[in-house]
């Protein structure tokens, strides 16, 4: 099959695995690449030394193209992002954030950049900035979708830009797949879909449970990280969802974070204080008992009380922090009580836990009888 982007990455098929933390790790990414399609590996858990680790692990497991997700907002991602380019990845997949130098210097292995976006002058920004490809990632979408569904995303942004678009969010099929390829994509992603493979990593509870839940079963929200987000609606979720987040947890969560990604902590606030321009990042009201003293700082003391009187900062720190623990948790225990646990709303028309290579083989055929089928039927 030839679109732009399989010509653009030298690959057989234009299905993309997105970078999902904990769950796009060297074994998945592999088998998505020796499938046909293209997997980027997730770096926003890792640490310099574990991305360059995990990287040499792909290129062990497979000969074909790969790529390297940097959430540029994500502390350390600049690092992790050097160690790709040292590495010289094939593919480098950036999001929420600028990232020309980054850019240029992937140009000059002759890599490829792919940027993910969610608004149509965060596209156009990026094609400014010299990526090759752009992800669109639309509201169905698992975790940071727009705020506007695929069905309109898609044509808007290809409308306005001249690179080639890859449509990502709501998409788990072949028919997925046609009406993508009908709003003028060049390529798919599927997160959820591949997510729920039997190479995923991901807790066989999560899994199961996600093939029990409908299309109505997620809540997306601002009240779980920094910016929008779509989680798997659980009662721990929703509870978090009501609530507001709990800061003292928030605070020990990001002690945890700093060692993981390895860099210094006061770095990692500061890291966690910027968010992409124009993106929606506003917190939800605190209250009650998890209210911390954002509002109120105290004189002094500890780290914590110096870190919220920067509210800001302290806030999205917080919320930040704590989503990565309880996603993390539930991703890999399975345990919905405690943790939660990204999911799209297309988990409400997976029926099967195939492998990735019947999940990408059957999309393309279906894909293709479809295009038949649609010929055959206007006359
Ligand atoms: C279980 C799971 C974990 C994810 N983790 C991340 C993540 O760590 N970082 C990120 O930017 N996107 C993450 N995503 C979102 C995907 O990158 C992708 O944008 C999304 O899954 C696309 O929508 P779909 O699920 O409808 O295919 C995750 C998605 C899922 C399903």
């Amino acid at each position: 099959m030839k679109t732009k982007i399989t010509e653009l990455f030298g690959i057989e098929y234009p299905i993309i695995l997105p970078g999902m933390s904990w769950i796009s790790v060297p074994e998945l990414v592999a088998a998505v690449s020796n499938a046909g399609g293209i997997g980027y590996l997730a770096t926003g858990p890792l640490s310099p030394a574990k991305t360059r680790e995990s990287i040499r692990r792909i290129k062990a497991l497979t000969n074909k193209p790969f790529g390297v997700g940097i959430t540029l907002l994500m502390p350390g991602a600049h690092e992790n992002a050097m160690v790709a380019i040292e590495e010289k990845v094939p593919v480098l997949n950036i999001s929420l954030g600028k990232g020309e130098d980054l850019i240029k210097k992937v140009h000059a292995y002759n890599g490829k950049v792919i940027a993910t976006v969610t608004t149509v002058q965060h596209a156009l920004a990026a094609q400014k900035s010299g990526a090759d490809a752009l992800q669109v990632t639309g509201y169905e979408a698992a975790a940071h979708g727009s705020q506007v569904p695929t069905l309109v995303l898609i044509p808007a942004v290809v409308d306005a830009v001249k690179i080639p678009v890859v449509a990502i969010g709501g998409i788990a099929d072949g028919r997925g797949m046609a009406a993508a390829f009908a709003l003028g994509a060049e390529g798919i992603g599927m997160g959820t879909r591949l997510s729920i493979t039997k190479e995923s990593p991901v807790h066989d509870f999560c899994k199961k449970k996600q093939l029990e839940s409908g299309i109505e079963d997620t809540i997306y929200s601002n009240r779980f990280d920094s910016l929008y987000c779509r989680v798997f609606k659980t009662p721990s979720a929703e509870k978090a969802y009501k609530q507001g987040r709990n800061l003292r947890k928030g605070f020990k969560a990001s002690l945890a974070i700093a060692k993981a990604v390895d860099i210094p902590w006061m770095k990692l606030v500061t890291a966690a204080s910027s968010s992409p321009k124009g993106e929606k990042s506003e917190r939800p009201k605190e209250s009650g008992a998890n209210s911390g003293s954002a509002s109120k700082p105290k004189e002094k003391k500890s780290l914590m009380d110096k870190m919220l009187k920067v509210p800001k900062m302290g806030m999205n720190l917080m919320h930040i922090a704590q989503a990565y623990v309880d996603i993390q948790h539930a991703t890999e225990t399975g345990d919905l009580d405690k943790g939660f646990y990204l999911s799209g709303q297309v988990q409400g028309i997976i029926h099967d836990i195939p492998t990735v290579a019947e999940v990408i083989n059957r999309t393309v055929k279906e894909f293709l009888k479809i295009q038949e089928e649609i010929a055959a039927k206007i006359k």
